[in-house]
C-alpha cells in the first residue's frame, strides 16, 4: 500500500475553474461529423439528420464549447462549399485525411446542432489556403446581423435549408489549425503565419470588435519549432489575439504502463514553457494585456504501432466518404490518463482557460456510434464527464506528499496526482484523484485548513473491472465493462478525509464543508 497526504487551505486558491476548460471537437473527419453527430435515416435521428441518441450522450458528457470544422480538415476547407441547399453542395477532395467531402453538413447545420447541445461554437478559420478576405467575409455571414451581403446571404440560405438565419453569434475563432506542421495544407513559417494571422485577426475584429482569437502555436511539444514558433508568432499577434494555442496527444509505448500513467507530468511542464514564452514576449513587448492558453487539442491518440484499417495510411490507399478513421477503442489504463491530464489543466485554471478534447465522436471520442446501430460511453467517457460537471468555484492549491513511483520517462513521480475545486456558495469541496501505481492500492488523506467537511456527498471510482484487465474496454458488445463505481472505503475523521483507492484507479469524492 502506498501513501499519500494531500492538503488544501482556504487562503490558497488559483482561479475560478474556467467554463471553457470543458471543450470538444468535432472535425470532418472519418465517422466524427458523418454517422456520428449526423445520420439521416438512423432511427434515433430527427428530422434534421442529428442523431438523438448521440445527442443525449453529449449532454451527459457535459462539453462546454465545441471547436469545429476542423483540425488539418479546415486548411483546405471553403466554408462556402458547406451553405445554401444541399443539393448545390459540391463534393470535394479532403487533402488532409485523403477522404471525399460531400458537405451535405456545414455551418448552419452545425450551428443548429451546437444550439440544441447547449454548447458554445469555436469556429476554426482557414489560413491554409485562405487568407484575410475569407476570414472577414465569414465573420461577417456568421455574426452580422442583416442588410450586407453575407449577413443577407446567411439569412437566404437559412431559409432555403430549414436551418438558423439569425447571427450565429459566434465569439470564439481559431486563426488556422496547427500551421508549424509540414504535413498542414499550406504550411508556414512562424513569420508567414504570423504575419497573416495578425492582418486577419485585425480584418476579423473590424467586422466584429467582440470576437475572441487564438493563434496556432505548436502542434506538440516535440516540434522542432517549439518556443521559438510561439515567440515569433507572438511577437506578430500579441496585441491582436488573446490566446495561444496548444496540442498534445499521449500514447502507451512498448507496454511502458508506467510512464504513460506519468503524462500530466509532460502536460504541466509543456503548460509551463507556453506560459513562460507569452510573458517573455509580455514583458519585451511591454504589454498590459494578457494572454492566455487554448489548450484546443489533447487527448490520448495510438498514433504509431496501429496497422489496422482506419489508420490514416490505410484510408490514404483510396477514396472514401466519411471511412472509420482513428476510432481507438480506450480502456482502463487510458482512462486514468485522460483523468490526469485534466488534473494538469484544471492546476493550470489561472493560464488555461479553454481545452478542447479531441475529439467528440468516433474519431479518438469518448462517444462510439455504429452506423445503423446504437451509440455507447467509452473508458474516458466518465473522468470527462464527471469533472465537467463538478468542478465549480475555485481551483484549490494543493500540496501534495505522495509517495513515488519509478517510470522510465520521468524519473520517479508521485504515485497519487490530484486537484481540488471548492464552490464556496453551494458549500461543496471536490477531490479528483488517481492512483498511478500499477500494483499497489494507495491510502489517501486530505487535510482542510480553514474548511470542515460536515458529510461525503458522493464518491466514486474507476478501475479495473471484476474478471478484466487494464486494457478492458467498452466495446459495441461489451459496452458497459469499464465505469464508476461507488467508492467504499471512504471516511471523515476529525473533519479529514481518507479514503483507499484501488491499483491503477480515478476517482471523485465530493464533500459538503463549511466554514472552520
Ligand atoms: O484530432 C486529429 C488531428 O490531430 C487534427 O486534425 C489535427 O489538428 C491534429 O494533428
Amino acid at each position: 500500500m502506498t501513501t499519500a497526504h494531500l492538503t488544501v487551505d482556504r487562503a490558497f486558491t488559483v482561479a475560478e475553474v474556467p467554463h471553457r476548460l470543458f471543450g470538444s471537437f468535432v472535425e470532418h473527419m472519418g465517422r466524427c461529423v458523418y454517422t456520428g453527430i449526423h445520420e439521416p435515416g438512423h432511427p434515433q435521428a430527427d428530422s434534421r439528420g442529428f442523431r438523438q441518441d448521440v445527442m443525449q450522450l453529449v449532454r451527459e458528457l457535459g462539453p462546454t464549447v465545441v471547436r469545429y470544422p476542423g483540425g488539418n480538415f479546415v486548411s483546405g476547407y471553403r466554408w462556402e462549399d458547406g451553405v445554401g441547399p444541399v443539393e448545390d453542395r459540391p463534393v470535394r477532395i479532403d487533402g488532409a485525411w485523403h477522404t471525399v467531402e460531400t458537405n451535405a453538413f456545414g455551418l448552419h447545420e452545425f450551428v443548429d446542432w451546437a444550439r440544441e447541445a447547449d454548447v458554445e461554437i469555436m469556429e476554426a478559420i482557414n489560413l491554409g489556403t485562405r487568407g484575410v478576405e475569407e476570414a472577414r467575409a465569414l465573420v461577417e455571414y456568421a455574426n452580422h446581423p442583416q442588410g450586407t451581403y453575407w449577413s443577407d446571404l446567411r439569412r437566404k440560405n437559412g431559409a432555403a435549408t430549414g436551418t438558423t438565419q439569425d447571427p450565429f453569434d459566434i465569439k470564439l475563432w481559431c486563426l488556422g489549425n496547427e500551421l508549424d506542421g509540414p504535413w498542414q495544407i499550406g504550411h508556414k513559417t512562424a513569420d508567414e503565419y504570423g504575419r497573416l494571422a495578425q492582418e486577419s485577426a485585425k480584418a476579423m475584429k473590424l467586422v466584429d470588435p467582440d470576437i475572441e482569437l487564438v493563434a496556432v502555436g505548436s502542434s506538440n511539444r516535440q516540434m522542432p519549432t517549439f518556443g521559438s514558433w510561439e515567440h515569433t508568432v507572438l511577437s506578430h499577434t500579441y496585441e491582436e489575439v488573446d490566446y495561444i494555442s496548444m496540442h498534445a496527444y499521449y500514447q502507451e509505448h512498448d507496454g511502458d504502463a508506467a510512464s504513460f500513467l506519468a503524462e500530466a507530468v509532460d502536460m504541466d511542464a509543456f503548460i509551463d514553457g507556453v506560459v513562460a514564452t507569452i510573458d517573455a514576449v509580455k514583458a519585451a513587448g511591454k504589454h498590459s494585456k494578457q494572454v492566455d492558453i487554448s489548450f484546443d487539442e489533447w487527448n490520448v491518440w495510438y498514433q504509431t504501432g496501429l496497422d489496422t484499417e482506419d489508420q490514416p495510411h490505410q484510408v490514404a490507399k483510396g477514396w472514401q466518404k466519411h471511412p472509420r478513421l482513428i476510432e481507438d477503442a480506450y480502456n482502463v489504463t487510458d482512462a486514468v490518463v485522460v483523468g490526469t491530464l485534466l488534473h494538469s489543466l484544471l492546476r493550470h485554471g489561472d493560464r488555461v482557460k479553454i481545452a478542447n478534447q479531441a475529439q467528440l465522436v468516433n474519431v479518438i471520442a469518448p462517444i462510439r456510434s455504429e452506423e445503423d446501430g446504437p451509440a455507447w460511453r467509452q473508458s474516458i467517457f466518465w473522468p470527462f464527464a464527471r469533472i465537467a460537471a463538478k468542478a465549480r468555484g475555485q481551483i484549490m492549491r494543493l500540496a501534495v506528499d505522495s509517495e513515488q513511483v519509478p517510470t522510465q520517462k520521468f524519473g520517479d513521480v508521485d504515485a497519487v496526482d490530484a486537484t481540488v475545486t471548492w464552490d464556496e456558495d453551494a458549500g461543496k469541496l471536490v477531490l479528483f484523484v488517481a492512483n498511478r501505481g500499477l500494483e499497489e492500492a494507495a491510502d489517501v488523506d486530505l487535510n482542510l485548513n480553514g474548511l470542515q467537511a460536515t458529510a461525503i456527498s458522493s464518491a466514486e471510482v474507476l478501475a479495473v473491472p471484476e474478471g478484466g484487465d487494464r486494457l478492458t474496454a467498452n466495446l459495441v458488445d461489451s459496452q458497459d465493462a469499464v465505469g464508476l463505481k461507488p467508492l467504499t472505503d471512504v471516511g471523515l475523521q476529525d473533519g479529514r478525509l481518507h479514503m483507499t483507492l484501488p491499483a491503477m484507479s480515478w476517482g471523485v469524492v465530493e464533500l459538503d464543508v463549511a466554514a472552520a
